[in-house]
Parts: C-alpha cells; sequence; structure tokens
C-alpha cells in the first residue's frame, strides 16, 4: 500500500457528496484529498452532488481546504439529490465539464442512486469510485455505510431521554426513526434501548399482532412504561406514528406520545467507526482510480476493505441479521 501511495499515475480527480448527506462524509472527502495529495494528484471538490458537476460549481481543493473538517457532521462540499442527471442529454454537459477541467477520475460519496451516475459516468468515460455514505445502512454489496453509527448513536441518546420521562409518567412512547426501505437502524437501536416492538418494512405490519398484543402481553408481565420503535418506511405505507400513539391509548387506556426524530439522526459529529471506515474508504478510492482502476463500488466485507465493480455491487442484496432480530424479539419479555 505505502509503495502505491508513493506511485502517481493521474494528474487530477474530482469529488462529490451526493444523495442524502451522512455523518463521516467530510471524513471521506478529508481522506479523499490528502491521499490524493499524498500522491501528488491534485483534486477539485465539486460541489451539491451531481448539480454542481453539471454547473460547474468547482472548487480545487489541497491538504489545508480540508483541516478541522474531520469531526464535522454534515458535508463541507454540501449534498443535494439532482434529477436531470438521469437525463443522458445532461449529463453530457457533465462529462464535458469535467474533461474541460482536465479530471481523470472522480470519487462520489453516496448511497445506490449516486451510484448508478457514477456507473453512467464511468461507461462515459470517466473513471468513478463511489463511496457508501447513508445512515441507513442499506446498500447490498457492504456491510456498513458511512453515517449508520453515528445515527444509531443519535438516536439511543434521544430515545434514553425520552425514557426517562416515560418513567416519570409510567406512558408509552412510539419513536419514528428513519429507513426509508431498511430497518437497520430501528433492530439496532431496539436492543439498545429495549423496544417491546421494532416495526421495519422488511416485516408486513399488523397493528394488533405487533403492536397492541406486545403491549398489552407487557401489561400482564407487569410492565408499566413501553417503547415502540417503528422505521419511516413503514409509517409512510401503512399508519402514521401519531395514529398509531392514539389507537394504543385508545385501546388500552396507557397514555401515549409520539416522537419523530426526523432530520436529527443525520447530523452530529461522527464517531470514531464513520470517522476511520470513512478514511480507509477515501484511501482505497483514490488507490484505486490512481492504478486506472474506475466503476467500482469501495465497500466493507467484515473488517477489510473490498471493492465491487458497480453493477454487481448494485445487484447485491443483504437482509437483516436474523440473529438480531431473534435478540430483539427475546429481549422485550
Ligand atoms: P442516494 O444516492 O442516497 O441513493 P438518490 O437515490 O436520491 O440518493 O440519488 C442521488 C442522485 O444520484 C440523484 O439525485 C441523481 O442525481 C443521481 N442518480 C440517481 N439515479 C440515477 C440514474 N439511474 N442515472 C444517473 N444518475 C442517477
Ligand atoms: O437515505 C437516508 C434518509 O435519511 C432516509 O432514511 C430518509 O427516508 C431520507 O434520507 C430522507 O431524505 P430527505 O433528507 O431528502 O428528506
Amino acid at each position: 500500500m505505502v509503495r502505491k501511495v508513493l506511485m502517481k499515475n493521474m494528474r487530477k480527480i474530482g469529488v462529490l457528496t451526493s444523495g442524502g448527506d451522512a455523518p463521516g462524509m467530510n471524513a471521506a472527502i478529508r481522506a479523499v484529498v490528502r491521499s490524493a495529495a499524498a500522491m501528488g494528484i491534485e483534486v477539485v471538490g465539486f460541489r451539491k452532488g451531481y448539480y454542481g458537476l453539471l454547473n460547474n460549481l468547482y472548487e480545487e481543493m489541497n491538504a489545508r481546504s480540508v483541516s478541522d473538517i474531520l469531526h464535522r457532521g454534515g458535508t463541507i462540499l454540501q449534498s443535494a439529490r439532482c434529477p436531470e442527471f438521469k437525463d443522458p442529454e445532461a449529463r453530457k454537459k457533465a462529462i464535458a465539464n469535467v474533461s474541460e477541467l482536465g479530471i481523470e477520475g472522480l470519487v462520489v460519496v453516496g448511497g445506490d442512486g449516486s451510484f448508478r451516475g457514477a456507473r453512467e459516468l464511468s461507461i462515459s468515460g470517466v473513471p468513478t469510485v463511489g463511496i457508501p455514505g447513508t445512515i441507513d445502512n442499506d446498500i447490498g454489496c457492504t456491510d456498513y455505510t458511512i453515517g449508520f453509527d453515528t445515527a444509531l448513536n443519535t438516536v439511543q441518546d434521544a430515545i434514553d431521554k425520552i425514557r426517562d420521562t416515560c418513567r416519570s409518567h409510567d406512558r408509552c412512547s412510539v419513536v419514528e426513526v428513519m429507513g426509508r426501505d431498511a430497518g437497520y437502524i430501528a433492530v439496532n437501536v431496539g436492543i439498545a434501548c429495549g423496544a417491546e416492538a421494532v416495526i421495519i418494512p422488511e416485516r408486513d405490519f399488523d397493528f394488533k399482532r405487533d403492536i397492541l398484543a406486545e403491549i398489552k402481553a407487557g401489561i400482564k408481565r407487569g410492565k408499566e412504561q413501553h417503547l415502540i420503535i417503528v422505521a419511516e418506511g413503514v409509517t409512510k405505507d401503512n399508519m402514521s406514528a401519531l395514529k398509531m400513539a392514539s389507537r394504543i391509548e385508545e385501546e388500552t387506556g396507557i397514555e401515549t406520545r409520539a416522537t419523530i426524530l426526523g432530520h436529527i439522526q443525520r447530523g452530529g459529529n461522527p464517531t470514531v467507526k464513520d470517522r476511520v471506515t470513512a478514511s480507509r474508504m477515501g484511501v482505497a478510492a483514490v488507490d484505486l482510480l490512481n492504478q486506472g482502476i474506475g466503476n467500482r463500488i469501495v465497500a466493507v466485507s467484515g473488517d477489510a476493505i473490498v471493492d465491487y465493480d458497480i453493477l454487481e455491487g448494485l445487484n447485491m442484496s443483504k437482509s437483516l441479521d436474523n440473529e438480531l432480530l431473534g435478540v430483539s424479539e427475546i429481549l422485550s419479555l
């Protein structure tokens, strides 16, 4: 690795963050800029994701431009969703901009959608490497996505506080956490915070069976406070967290409050795990580009940093660990 770091094959690369932001994206940007600097490669940072690529919003970056960002949430390059980028005609403009700037490779930090854009760029001759950044941890080819651990800790801290007041009043709390299509946040904090029920998009949902029966069984066992965690994907397709709370109150007589944690989960200083993973991924992405290798997604497999062809990576799937689901259920007694 050290030997490769000293080799310089590319002269200039670009970096951008795209899709929903996640804590640790700054650590990834810093790693890209500094590892490139160590190889003598210039770096251009595009602002606001693919929108910046289309509209030439960029800045030259060097080792000093990324000082003092490692510990900060959000992304200094900002992020955006840019539907226009799905249009091949619009993308031609981005490719022309990249070529005019003399950029020979690009690093994109984002989720599945961003990787689809990265694949299109690679096919069009701009070698592009994706780094998975999303609090949802829902990218099939990687065991871990940047931001997940920080989000878990933010949610755990919030729920611990909700529990304090729940205990004082013998109440039930319904807490909605993020996760559009995935229950990774919900299940993990369900275990960490001792939820009685965890409702996730990966499983069918039935209010009476999954919530009401659990609370009633808890009451029989002598429980006086109750915590229900529900992933956002479920409330969008079924019943809102507020509606769940009012139905619980109606049908059990227990005072119930709903809390929607929302975007608090996307901010905050990244944890050690997110900083270290993002740093390792950033270095690996530049290393690939410097070897002339594009169209890859950097990923975590066990403890190792690996990489996959983008299409192969996008076609991979992962499912919630049954052991984790089992632990969550057994301990909710
Ligand atoms: P995420 O990367 O977090 O999954 P999105 O799905 O919103 O977030 O995707 C981020 C951006 O990636 C989109 O706004 C768009 O600019 C780009 N993108 C998504 N899908 C495609 C596609 N099929 N082709 C080209 N670009 C895409
Ligand atoms: O993908 C990350 C995520 O935070 C999802 O959990 C959530 O559904 C979505 O982004 C929210 O997106 P936005 O910030 O665009 O509302």
